[in-house]
C-alpha cells in the first residue's frame, strides 16, 4: 500500500477555520467549553450544503426512503430498550492525581504509538478486562504522568428532567442516536405511508453523547449532528449481503462522486466478532485517514430485526409488518448506514485543504457545491465611483442566481488570496475595460488563471461553470 499521509495538520485546519469563520469555540468569551464548537459564517453554509447533498442523494431520489424528524427527547423507556441505559458506555480510567478522565482504549493507543510492538493487539476489539491487563502490565500513566485508576465503564448519555421536581419519574435523556427515533415510529410509518418492504427511513438531526475525549475538534463532539437510514427489508425475501454491499457502494459513492473527496485517503474496515454488537451480523467502517489517523467516518451494520423487537417487548405494542401479497407478519431486518454530519465536515475541509508552494497561496479546494460562495464580485478600485456601481449592478444580478461574495477592500490579489481560502471557485473583477469595452475578468482559484469575458455572456458562461 502506497504511504499515503494526511493532507496537513489539525493545527492548519484549526487555525484556518478559526480565521476564517468556519469554526469556533463554544462558549469562547467564558474560556470555552470543551468537546463544542460553533459553526461561523463559512462552516454554516458547507454544514447545510453536506446536509442537503446527503438528504437529495439518500432521501428525496429514492422511491424506496422516507424522510423523518423525530424529537431530541424521546420516552425514557426507549432508551432502555435500545441498551443505552445498559450499556452505552466507555471504558474509562481516572489519573489518581489530577482526577481528569481519559478512555482507556485512547491511552492504549497512545501508548502503543510510542512504544511499537510485535502483533500489536487491535484496540478497537478488546474488553474492559483486557484493556485493564494491557494497562497495568505496561505499566501505562495518564498524559500527566500519573498512575491511573482501573477501568470503569461510564454511559454516554446525556440525562435531563422534565418539569419542576428533578426525580427518578421526570429523568429523561437527550438522545444518543437518531436512529431510535426512527423505530420507535416504525408503527406510524407503516400506518399512515403505502410502504412495502424493502424501504428506508432517514432523518438527519442533532444527538448527544457526553465525550470526555479532548483534542479532535469536530470529530468527537459532545453535540453532534447525525444523519441517519434505517433499510428495512424481509431477511427471507431479500439477501442482506445484496443489499448491504449495495449500501456501501451508496456510501462511496457519495464521499468520492457527490462530495468530491480522494478515494486514496479512504477505506473500509470490517468489525472483528468481538467488537460488534452480538447482535449485529455484520459492521463496516469507512474510515478517513484525518490528520490524527485513520478514523471511522460512517458506519454500517446489518442489526437484524434486534431493536423493532425490543421496542415490542417494552412498549407492548405489535411493530410487525404484514405482507400484502402472502399476508405473511414478521418483524422486519434492518440494515443502518449511520454517518455523522459533522465528521463529513471535517473530511471535508481536510481533503481541501492546499498549500500551493509556487505561488505562497492556501487554497480550499472546495467543490463547487460545497463552498461557502459559488463566487466574488470586485470592483477593481474601491475609490472609483463608476468601478463599484458597475461591479455593484454585476453582483445584486449575479445573487438572485448564486451565492456570490462582496469585497472591495485593499489590493485586487490579496482580494483573490482571501477568497481561495475560503474555497471561493470564481472572483469576476470589474475594471476600467469593463467601463470601456464590456468585458470583465474571471480568475479561476485552482489554477489562478484569469480569462477576460463579454459582460454581456458572463451570465452564461457562469452557468456552464458552474453547472
Ligand atoms: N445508530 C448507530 C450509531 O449511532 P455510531 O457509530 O455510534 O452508531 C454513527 O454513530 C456515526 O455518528 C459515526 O460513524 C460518526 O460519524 C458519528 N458520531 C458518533 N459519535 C460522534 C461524536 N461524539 N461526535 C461527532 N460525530 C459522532
Amino acid at each position: 500500500m502506497p504511504d499515503i499521509k494526511p493532507t496537513t495538520s489539525l493545527e492548519e485546519i484549526v487555525s484556518l477555520a478559526k480565521r476564517r469563520g468556519f469554526v469556533y469555540q463554544t462558549s469562547e468569551i467564558y474560556g470555552g467549553l470543551a468537546n463544542a464548537y460553533e459553526y461561523g459564517p463559512a462552516g454554516v453554509e458547507i454544514l447545510r450544503k453536506i446536509k442537503n447533498l446527503w438528504w437529495d442523494f439518500f432521501i428525496s431520489k429514492r422511491e424506496d426512503m422516507l424522510g423523518l424528524d423525530s424529537q431530541i427527547i424521546l420516552h425514557p423507556k426507549t432508551w432502555e430498550a435500545s441498551g443505552h441505559v445498559g450499556s452505552f458506555t466507555d471504558p474509562m480510567v481516572e489519573d489518581k492525581v489530577s482526577h481528569k478522565r481519559y478512555r482507556a482504549d485512547h491511552l492504549i493507543e497512545a501508548w502503543l504509538a510510542k512504544n511499537p510492538i510485535n502483533n500489536p493487539p487491535s484496540v478497537e476489539s478488546m474488553k474492559s478486562e483486557e484493556m485493564n491487563r494491557f494497562l497495568q502490565e505496561n505499566k501505562v500513566k495518564s498524559p500527566d504522568g500519573n498512575e491511573i485508576s482501573e477501568v470503569k465503564n461510564f454511559n454516554l448519555l446525556f440525562e435531563s428532567s422534565i418539569g419542576v421536581v428533578a426525580d427518578e419519574s421526570s429523568k429523561v435523556y437527550l438522545r444518543g442516536e437518531t436512529a431510535q427515533g426512527i423505530f420507535s415510529n416504525f408503527k406510524q410509518i407503516l400506518d399512515s405511508n403505502r410502504v412495502k418492504l424493502p424501504f428506508g427511513v432517514g432523518q438527519v438531526g442533532k444527538s448527544f453523547r457526553n465525550e470526555i475525549t479532548t483534542g479532535q475538534f469536530v470529530f468527537r463532539t459532545l453535540e453532534f449532528e447525525q444523519a441517519e437510514i434505517e433499510y428495512f427489508f424481509d431477511p427471507e425475501t431479500s439477501d442482506w449481503q445484496a443489499l448491504f454491499n449495495d449500501w456501501q457502494e451508496k456510501m462511496w459513492y457519495f464521499v468520492t462522486e457527490i462530495l468530491g473527496i480522494d478515494a486514496s485517503r479512504l477505506r473500509w474496515r470490517r468489525h472483528e466478532d468481538s467488537e460488534r454488537s452480538f447482535y449485529s451480523k455484520d459492521t463496516y467502517d469507512l474510515e478517513y485517514l484525518y490528520p490524527f489517523g485513520w478514523k471511522e467516518l460512517w458506519g454500517i451494520a446489518y442489526r437484524t430485526d434486534y431493536d423493532l423487537k425490543q421496542h415490542m417487548q417494552f412498549s407492548g405494542k405489535n411493530l410487525e409488518y404484514t405482507d400484502p401479497f402472502t399476508m405473511k407478519k414478521f418483524v422486519p431486518h434492518v440494515i443502518e448506514p449511520a454517518v455523522g454530519i459533522n465528521r463529513l465536515f471535517l473530511m471535508v475541509l481536510c481533503d481541501a485543504f492546499h498549500q500551493d508552494e509556487s505561488k505562497n497561496r492556501l487554497v480550499l479546494k472546495l467543490d463547487q457545491r460545497l463552498a461557502p460562495y459559488q463566487l466574488a464580485v470586485f470592483p477593481l478600485l474601491k475609490n472609483k465611483e463608476e468601478l463599484v456601481a458597475k461591479a455593484r449592478e454585476v453582483f445584486v444580478n449575479l445573487s438572485k442566481k448564486y451565492r456570490v461574495a462582496w469585497d472591495e477592500r485593499g489590493n485586487i490579489g490579496k482580494r483573490y488570496l482571501s477568497q481561495d481560502e475560503l474555497g471561493t471557485p470564481y472572483c469576476v473583477t470589474i475594471d476600467f475595460d469593463t467601463l470601456e469595452k464590456g468585458t470583465v475578468t474571471i480568475r479561476r482559484r485552482d489554477d489562478a488563471s484569469q480569462e477576460i469575458v463579454e459582460l454581456a455572456e458572463l451570465e452564461q458562461k457562469l452557468a456552464l461553470m458552474l453547472a
